[in-house]
Order: structure tokens, then sequence, then C-alpha cells
């Protein structure tokens, strides 16, 4: 497997101290997501995919066990692309229906998480010998134009992890996306759908308190980094529905007084009792919305395909 690194530990290490400076002075203040994926945040994460409330993975595995096939047919893709990758779990369907079709040369996961990304790489690597994988580690803000060119590319973008970004960075995402796709490139893009608030609530809010969990690993992540001294006890884990922005808001709720000693970064912050952080937004799509933003972006969209209860939707777009 080769491995690329567009974020080693020194650049990822300056990237937290930005991130984590800006977000706890501001008011409100607030977390970007991908500082919860460490080794641990990964395998949380990879607990909550298994949740009997978190449906949307169970949704997106259906959509692409129906309609890999048709996939692999209209894209005729050399080389599958993946952004977000995690554990890859899903994409083996995809690699599965481009090897059927007789197409697969390359895969090419790429996430912020070097732990979770290795792992992935050479289990794909032992699993599909005749495919050659390029893991690349770097942030699918800042890194898109330095993913590898050449071939038909089908760009996955799986998870509803879209919806993490707020609109300005999605709208930004978008564009430059659509910027280093040629006109034999697709993208296959999965999207959270509306749907009843109290099942959104449900699936970031679990019994087990995993979820919970999982938000809080920003702040473990936080103190071993930047030499915080957090106590992960002092605040409670909080998902709710902004009916007005169509998103589930992930925060992470200051129990009492305290300030937090953040000695790396020489930094002293107040939160009041009952003070919120938010650490995640997690947007909601309707096909129009997508349509639309894709179609600002310079793609169209060309299928739209939905589980059977119309919970999460996969759609394949390319280049106008
Ligand atoms: N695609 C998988 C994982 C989704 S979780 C699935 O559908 O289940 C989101 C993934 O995106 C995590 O693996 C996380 O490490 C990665 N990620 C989050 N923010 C990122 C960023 N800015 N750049 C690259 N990867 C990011
Ligand atoms: N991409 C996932 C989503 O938006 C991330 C996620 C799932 C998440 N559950 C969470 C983030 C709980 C924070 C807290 O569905």
């Amino acid at each position: 497997m080769r491995l690329d690194r567009h974020l080693g530990p020194s650049a990822m290490r300056e990237a937290l101290e930005a991130d984590v400076r800006a977000g706890l002075t501001a008011a409100p203040k607030a977390l970007p997501p991908k500082w919860f994926y460490d080794a641990r945040g990964s395998a949380l994460f990879d607990e909550i995919t298994r949740l009997e409330d978190y449906y949307p993975t169970r949704c997106e595995r259906a959509v692409l066990a129906e309609q890999a096939g048709t996939v692999a047919e209209h894209t005729r893709a050399d080389t599958l692309l993946e952004l977000g990758s995690g554990t890859s779990e899903k994409t083996r369907l995809l690699l599965d229906a481009l090897r059927g079709a007789g197409t697969l040369r390359r895969f090419v996961p790429f996430d912020v998480d070097e732990s979770v990304l290795t792992l992935a790489g050479k289990q794909v690597g032992e699993e599909y010998p005749d495919v050659e994988v390029h893991a690349v580690v770097g942030d699918f803000e800042r890194h898109l134009p330095l993913l590898p060119t050449g071939g038909r590319r089908l760009v996955a973008f799986l998870g509803g992890t879209i919806g993490n970004l707020l609109p300005e960075q999605r709208t930004r995402f978008l564009a430059t996306l659509a910027s280093t796709l040629t006109g034999d490139d697709a993208l296959l893009l999965g999207t959270d759908l509306v749907k009843d608030p109290a099942r959104l609530i449900a699936a970031y809010d679990d019994p087990s308190g995993v979820t919970a969990e999982f938000n809080k690993n920003v702040l473990t992540v936080i103190n071993r980094e930047l030499d915080g001294d957090a106590d992960l006890d002092s605040f409670e884990h909080l998902a709710v529905w902004d009916a007005q922005n169509e998103w589930i808001e992930m925060r992470l709720r200051s129990l009492r007084d305290q300030v937090l000693h953040l000695r790396a970064l020489d930094l002293r912050v107040r939160l009041a009792e009952g003070e919120q952080v938010r650490t995640e937004v997690s947007a909601k799509f309707r096909r129009e919305g997508v349509a639309a933003e894709l179609a600002a972006a310079g793609l169209s969209l060309r299928q739209w395909w939905t589980d059977a209860g119309g919970d999460f939707a996969l759609s394949l777009s390319g280049r106008t």
C-alpha cells in the first residue's frame, strides 16, 4: 500500500492549535468536527454505525447493495476515490461491483485519521490483491486538488459526512471538488434526508452513551495534544434539532462554572455553567436542495436513489 501524507504530525498539530484557539475564544464557542477522529474516535464512530438508533449506515448500505452494479455500469471507473473513508466498510459493495464490471484498478481512501486509514487500506489491499491501494492522509477542505488524477474516477463521499460542513464550507467544498473532476469522472454522494425529528435526535443521542463518549472524545484529543485539563465529567452531550437550518447540532454543555487551561496554547478558557460548545452540525437534505447545491458547483444530478423507507439518499452526478 502506498501512503501519502498531506498532513503529517506537525501540520496536524498546527491545524488543531489554530482551530481550538479560534473556536474556544469565539462567541458562541465551537470546535470543528474533524478533531473527533483519532484512533479512539474512529473506533467509537464505528461503534455508532452499529447502534440500533443510528439508521444512516444501515440505510446507506441498503441503497449501495441495490445500486452498486448500476453505479459501476454508468461510471466504468478504474479508480475509486473515497473521501472521509473511515473503515471503508460499505465501500466493499462498490469495490465488488467495479471489480465485477472489470474496470477497477485503483482504490484511493482519503481520511484525516491516519490510524483508521492505514488499517482499512491494508485490509482492502489484502482482500483485493489486483487493486492498487493508494491511501492519502489529509483534510478534504484543504487537499482535494492534491488527489491522484488520470483515468476514469469515481469519487465516493458517503455517510452523510457532507452534512457535517456548514453551508458556506459546503459550497466551497463542492466547488473545489467539481473543479478537480473531468468529464469522465463522477461523484457518488451520500446524504441523510429530513425526517421526523424524534428519530433524528435518537440517532445522535443513544441510550447506551456511545455517542456521548464520541462527542467528548474531542476533549480527550485536546487534553492530550494541547496539554489541557478538561474534566470530561464536567460536560454533558446534547443533540438538538434546528428546524430552521434542518440540521442536528451536537454540543457539549458545561455542567459548572469552570476554566479550561490549555498549556500548549498558553490559553485559559472560561465556561459558565450551562454554556454550550458546538462540536458538529449534521445537516439533513431534500432532493431539490442537493440538486441545487450540485448545480451551483457545476455538477448535474444524474441519478437519485433512496432506501425503501426514504431515509437516506445516494446521488450520482458529473460535470455539466
Ligand atoms: N465514510 C465512513 C465514515 C464516516 S465518519 C462511513 O460512511 O461510515 C467521517 C469520516 O470522515 C471519518 O473517518 C473522519 O476521520 C473523516 N473526516 C472528518 N473530517 C475530515 C476532513 N476534514 N478531512 C478528511 N477526512 C475527514
Ligand atoms: N457523519 C456522522 C453524521 O453526521 C457523524 C456523527 C454521527 C456524529 N453521530 C455523531 C458526530 C455524534 C458527533 C456526535 O451522522
